[in-house]
C-alpha cells in the first residue's frame, strides 16, 4: 500500500471541510472478528472477577472515580448504569452488561496493539498530517442491543486536551453501525466552531470548565452509517453524539485517539501514565 495513496485527495478534501472523514472497507471482516473475539475473552474474565469479590456500596461512587481516573495506563471495564444488584454482582453476563473497555489496550494487549498499528490507521495519520503521531487512548465500546446507552455531543478535545489542539479518533465498525442501532452522529464543519467545554481534573476530583456558553446548534448533524471494517476519522474539534442502542442489534466498535507528540499535554488532563509506560507512536 503506497503511503501517498490510502486516502484519495479527494477524501482528504473532505476531511478538512468536515471534520470527519468515513473510509469503507478499511478492515477486513477477519481482523474485526478478531478484535471482537479478544474483547469478549476479556470481559469473560473481568465478569468471573467480579462475581468472585464482595463490593463495598458504601463507597461505590470514589471507588469507581478512582477506578476511571487511574485507567489511563490500563485494561479496565466500565458497565452500564444499573448493571449491579446491591451486592455488587453484575445482573447480566459480561457482555450483557458492558459499557467499553478502555483505556490502554492498544500498549498493553498485542491483539489491540496490532489492531491499532495497522495501514489504515498509521497511514491515513500519517497524511492528515501527523508528524510524531503518539497513541494516547483507545477503547472497545459495546453498545448492546437495547440497552447501549447514548454518548450525548461532545468534542474530544474537551476530554483529550492538547495545546494546541491535536486529538483525531479513529473509530473502527465492528459492527454495522446504523441509525437503527446507535451509529454516530456528526455536524460537518463543525470543527471549525469554538470548544465549548474542558473537562480537567480538580482538587474535587474532576470539573467541567464552560470556555464558551453557547449552545449547540445540532439541526444539521448528520448520521455516519458505517459498515462493518468502516473507519470513521473525527476532528477533535468536532461535536458529535451517539443515541442510545434500542434494537436488537449489537454495535461493537472500537476507537484509538492520537495526539501530536510536539503539543503540549496538560497534567489537569483526566488521563495520566506512569512514567515507566510513555506514550508510543504507530512503529516505536
Ligand atoms: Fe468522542
Amino acid at each position: 500500500m503506497d503511503t501517498e495513496r490510502f486516502l484519495t485527495p479527494q477524501q482528504l478534501a473532505s476531511w478538512q471541510d468536515d471534520g470527519f472523514l468515513v473510509v469503507p472497507d478499511a478492515f477486513s471482516a477477519d481482523a474485526c472478528e478478531a478484535l471482537r473475539a479478544r474483547a469478549l475473552d476479556m470481559v469473560d474474565g473481568f465478569a468471573a472477577g467480579v462475581n468472585s469479590t464482595v463490593f463495598d456500596t458504601t463507597d461505590q461512587q470514589h471507588g469507581s472515580d478512582e477506578y476511571f481516573l487511574t485507567s489511563g495506563d490500563k485494561i479496565r471495564f466500565f458497565v452500564e448504569e444499573g448493571a449491579r444488584n446491591g451486592a455488587g454482582e453484575l445482573v447480566g453476563s459480561g457482555d450483557e452488561v458492558i459499557n467499553k473497555i478502555g483505556h490502554a489496550m492498544h500498549d498493553l494487549d498485542g491483539t489491540f496493539s496490532d489492531f491499532s498499528r495497522a495501514e489504515p490507521i498509521a497511514r491515513s495519520a500519517r497524511q492528515i498530517g501527523f508528524h510524531d503521531p503518539r497513541l494516547l487512548q483507545s477503547m472497545y465500546i459495546f453498545k448492546s442491543p437495547r440497552i447501549g446507552g447514548e454518548v450525548s455531543w461532545h468534542t474530544d478535545h474537551t476530554f483529550l486536551w492538547t495545546e494546541p489542539q491535536s486529538v483525531v479518533g479513529f473509530w473502527v465498525a465492528i459492527d454495522d453501525a446504523t441509525v437503527e442501532n446507535g451509529c454516530m452522529w456528526a455536524i460537518p464543519g463543525g470543527h471549525r466552531q469554538p470548544v465549548r467545554q474542558r473537562f480537567r481534573r480538580s482538587d474535587a476530583g474532576t470539573v467541567m470548565d464552560v470556555l464558551d456558553p453557547t449552545e449547540l446548534d445540532t439541526s444539521e448533524a448528520v448520521p455516519l452509517e458505517a459498515p462493518r471494517g468502516t473507519l470513521i476519522l473525527l476532528n477533535g474539534s468536532l461535536p458529535h453524539a451517539s443515541p442510545p442502542n434500542t434494537s436488537a442489534k449489537p454495535r461493537h466498535a472500537f476507537t484509538l485517539h492520537v495526539i501530536e507528540g510536539s503539543a503540549l499535554y496538560p497534567d489537569d488532563n483526566w488521563l495520566r501514565r506512569s512514567s515507566e509506560m510513555p506514550l508510543r507512536g504507530f512503529s516505536d
